[in-house]
Formats: structure tokens, sequence, C-alpha cells
């Protein structure tokens, strides 16, 4: 069965790409066709001809897929803005029904597509739609990333009560421990769990290095 994931965040910087290429990386090293997506990306570098944005080189690299630029990254912004603002400023209305057909060109070529977000659920992308909406019209289930710092579990559960009123399932949650400095992330967790009705997927530490492949061995993707 072609599915995906919608990896939301809790906000931008909380680990959303990290995770969502180690759970490319977990679904790929269970033998599955897996490709990443990144429908709006605001903050991009023009390389070899190609507007080139960190995230979506940072998921195709964990990808067994190669999939056309156009339909991994659909729209991309130069400036690191809000992404309706980027759009704007551009004169570009963003579409979700272009975000829909490159989403159904990537799962012609993979069995799982793993989809990032850009900031948090509510982040807007145009001037009625937001994230949630494009999550809702994808259909997909969703990951949320909890950035663990202070203040995460006010944004965490304000993301699961969004995610639930938009009638989407929330696969699970993971926690990125983003602050390594954290008093009581034990008790933070705990809080969470209690919470949180959907799945603890995993805690992965603040690591040395950022790398996808370490990162996924502290995940356990819903397979
Ligand atoms: N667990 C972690 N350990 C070390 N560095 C991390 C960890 N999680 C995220 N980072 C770093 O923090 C920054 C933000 O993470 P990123 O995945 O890009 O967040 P987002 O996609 O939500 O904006 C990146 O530089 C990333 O490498
Ligand atoms: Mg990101």
């Amino acid at each position: 069965m072609k599915r995906g994931y919608f990896i939301t965040g809790t906000d931008t910087g909380v680990g959303k790409t990290l995770i969502a290429a180690a759970l490319i990386h977990g679904f790929a090293s269970a033998g599955r066709r897996v490709v990443g997506m990144k429908p709006v990306a605001a903050g991009a570098e023009f390389t070899d001809g190609q507007w080139l944005n960190e995230d979506v080189l940072q998921l195709r690299a964990a990808a067994n897929v190669d999939a056309p630029l156009a339909s991994v990254n659909p729209y991309v912004f130069a400036p690191p803005i809000a992404p309706h603002i980027a759009a704007s400023q551009a004169g570009i209305t963003i579409s979700l029904d272009r975000i829909k057909a490159a989403f159904a060109d990537l799962a012609e070529l993979a069995d799982v597509v793993v989809v990032e977000g850009a900031g948090g659920f509510l982040v807007p992308l145009n001037d009625r739609q937001d994230m949630g909406d494009l999550a809702a019209e994808l259909g997909l289930p969703v990951i949320l990333v909890v950035g663990m710092r202070l203040g995460c579990i006010n944004h965490a559960l304000l993301t699961v009560a969004a995610i639930e009123s938009r009638g989407l399932s929330l696969a699970g949650w993971v926690a990125n421990v983003v602050d390594a400095e954290m008093p009581y992330l034990e008790e933070n967790l705990a809080t969470l769990r209690q919470r949180i009705a959907a799945p603890h997927l995993g805690t992965v530490p603040r690591l040395a290095d950022a790398d996808f492949r370490q990162a996924a061995n502290y995940l356990q993707p819903p397979l």
C-alpha cells in the first residue's frame, strides 16, 4: 500500500528534518522504497542552476529513491522567512493542488513518502490555508517532533489539539533533545507520555554530530 507520513514539529528548528531523515533511513533499512518531500522550503542557495534548500538535501541524502527535484520540493524561495510572505514577495500563490500532484508523483516511485512541513502546524501557506490544511489534503498520518526544551509541553499539546481538530491521525511523537541541559527531562517526557495518547516513537538525545543514521537508532519507525 502506498503511504506516507507528515512530519510536523512544535516549532521551527526543533529537529523535523533530522527526524524525517532518520525515519526515511529506518524505512529504507527495513527494505521499503522511501523518498522525502519538502513541499515548501524558504531559504535556498542557487547552485548549479537550481535553487537548493538544505532540508531538501538532507532528505535526499537519506532516501533510497531518486525523484525529480520539482516533485520533492515543488515550492522553493530564497529568503528564510515565513512561507506565505516569501511566496507573496515572489508574486506566487502556493497551491495545495500543485503539492498534491507532486506528492502523487512521488507515491508512484516509492512505498513511503515522508513529508516535512515548514515551521509548525499552523504556519500559513496562502491567504486561506495552512500547513495543517496541507496535511489534511494529503490525508497523511502525522508524526510530531517535540523539541525538548522549556515550554515544549504547551507547544506539544497545542499542536496535538490542532492535529485532532483537523480530523487527522497522530501516528506518534518523537522527543528530540534540543536542549541537552534541560532540567527534569525525564519528568517532562513522562508528562508528554501521560497526556498524548499516540505512541512515543523514541527520544533522540543531543548528538555530537546530528547524523540521521545515528538518530535512527533511537527511533521505532511505525512500520
Ligand atoms: N538531537 C540533535 N542533536 C544534535 N543536533 C540536533 C539535534 N536535533 C537537531 N539538531 C540540529 O539543530 C538544527 C535544527 O534541526 P532541524 O532538523 O533542521 O530542525 P527543523 O527541521 O525543525 O527546522 C540543525 O542544525 C540540526 O542539525
Ligand atoms: Mg527542517
